[in-house]
């Protein structure tokens, strides 16, 4: 079923705890948690054959992680973001610290861990395809506990993104900020918009791994991956939707993104809205498309943009993301999209 772009407007944020158009004007930090690493980044004109001994065309080493990606490009967009997660002193700090310093991205409540390994990506990106193929390491590094994360003051942030990982640990997070909600927002408040709002919780689900299934009834905003759905034996986004409806909760707001068949949204209600991908004159990087196109989405809901706008949003970024290599200068090349219109 698909419903005009007007009838989702407006309605289907009332229903995101703490969103809508009265959000309020001082906008708090959106909160991702999950993982940094190191990506060692190596440019190929074709893909290798195996064996085979080839020269790349270019490398870099560049800050990586589903959840740092994430507020770099929350970053970008301007939305004041903060990454939480553990970090090794061991090896690599300080290329992952200055980067998060120069995207203006806060750390203050990072674990350091002196003797563990870092996590550490080796991306191979073609530039016949610009597909990017993922060697991922990470020998010992904890990942973040209950304790680290009761730390945190909650009311300083306006939306927290969960990378769909460590999932009981995560999930015993979510109680957490499910309890401060109860607890911060008065009889008076609800439905008034005045004082602190609920703070919304939204999870990235993309490994195709069973347990992830068990985040899906937390989320006020889901983010369903291609892998995760055909994982869960769908072959399209209308399907995905629908299946993922079925464990959500009930006011859920579901995404469904496909690469370059763009992206489909269920609201609280039902309805269903699409965008099509924006295809750039040539894909040279898709490395992170899925999480610009979260990051894009998240900061569209988290200020009020209807779902529609919000996905078409995500997919324009992420079109223009896949065009470039890297993240860097994507400020730059979205500035028309985020305030040509002035309405962001
Ligand atoms: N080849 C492409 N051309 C245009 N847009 C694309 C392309 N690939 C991805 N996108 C955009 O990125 C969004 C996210 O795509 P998808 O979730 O498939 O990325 P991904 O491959 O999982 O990325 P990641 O590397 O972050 O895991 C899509 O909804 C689409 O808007
Ligand atoms: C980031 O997310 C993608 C898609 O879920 C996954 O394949 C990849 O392993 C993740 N990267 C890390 C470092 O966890
Ligand atoms: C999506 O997949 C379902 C199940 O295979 C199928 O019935 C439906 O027609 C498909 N929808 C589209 C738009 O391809
Ligand atoms: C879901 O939304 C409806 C209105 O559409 C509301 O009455 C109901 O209380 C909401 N349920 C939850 C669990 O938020
Ligand atoms: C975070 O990263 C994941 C994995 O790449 C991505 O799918 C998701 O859209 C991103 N979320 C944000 C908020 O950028």
């Amino acid at each position: 079923m698909m419903s005009s772009i007007h009838d989702v407007c407006g309605s289907v944020l009332s229903h995101i705890p703490g969103v809508g158009s009265s959000a309020s004007p001082e906008h708090g930090k959106v909160l991702c948690v999950g993982l940094a690493c190191l990506d060692s980044i190596h440019v190929v004109k074709t893909f290798p054959v195996e064996d085979t001994d080839v020269r790349c065309v270019s490398v870099r080493l560049q800050r990586g992680g589903n959840a740092s990606n994430n507020c770099t490009v929350l970053s970008q967009l301007g939305a004041p973001c903060e990454f939480l997660g553990t970090l090794s002193k061991k090896q690599y700090l300080s290329v992952v610290v200055d980067d998060f310093k120069a995207y203006n991205i806060c750390i203050n409540n990072c674990i350091y861990y002196e003797a563990c390994d870092a996590p550490m990506s080796v991306v191979i990106i073609s530039q016949t395809t610009g597909s990017r193929t993922i060697i991922h390491s990470n020998k010992n590094l904890p990942e973040l506990t209950l304790d680290d994360f009761k730390k945190l003051d909650m009311s300083q942030y306006s939306w927290i993104h969960f990378e769909g990982r460590n999932v009981e640990e995560v999930v015993s997070m979510i109680e957490l900020v499910e309890f401060w909600n109860e607890n911060h927002i008065s009889e008076h408040d609800r439905g008034h918009g005045l004082g602190h709002k609920a703070l919304p919780i939204s999870i990235e689900i993309e490994k195709p791994r069973a347990e992830m299934q068990d985040l899906i009834p937390w989320a006020d905003v889901l983010f369903i991956g291609k892998d995760f759905a055909e994982f869960c034996g769908c072959t399209n986004m209308s399907e995905t939707l629908k299946k993922i409806a079925q464990d959500a909760k009930p006011n859920a707001t579901i995404i469904s993104a496909w690469g370059e068949q763009g992206a489909m949204a269920r609201g609280h209600d039902g309805t269903v809205v699409q965008s099509p991908a924006f295809c750039p004159h040539k894909v040279l990087d898709t490395l992170g498309a899925g999480d610009t196109f979260c990051g894009a989405a998240i900061f569209g809901l988290s200020r009020g943009k209807s779902l529609q706008d919000s996905i078409i949003l995500g997919c324009q970024i992420a079109g223009i993301k896949v065009g470039m290599d890297g993240f860097a200068g994507l400020d730059k090349a979205c500035n028309h999209i985020m305030y040509g219109s002035g309405e962001l």
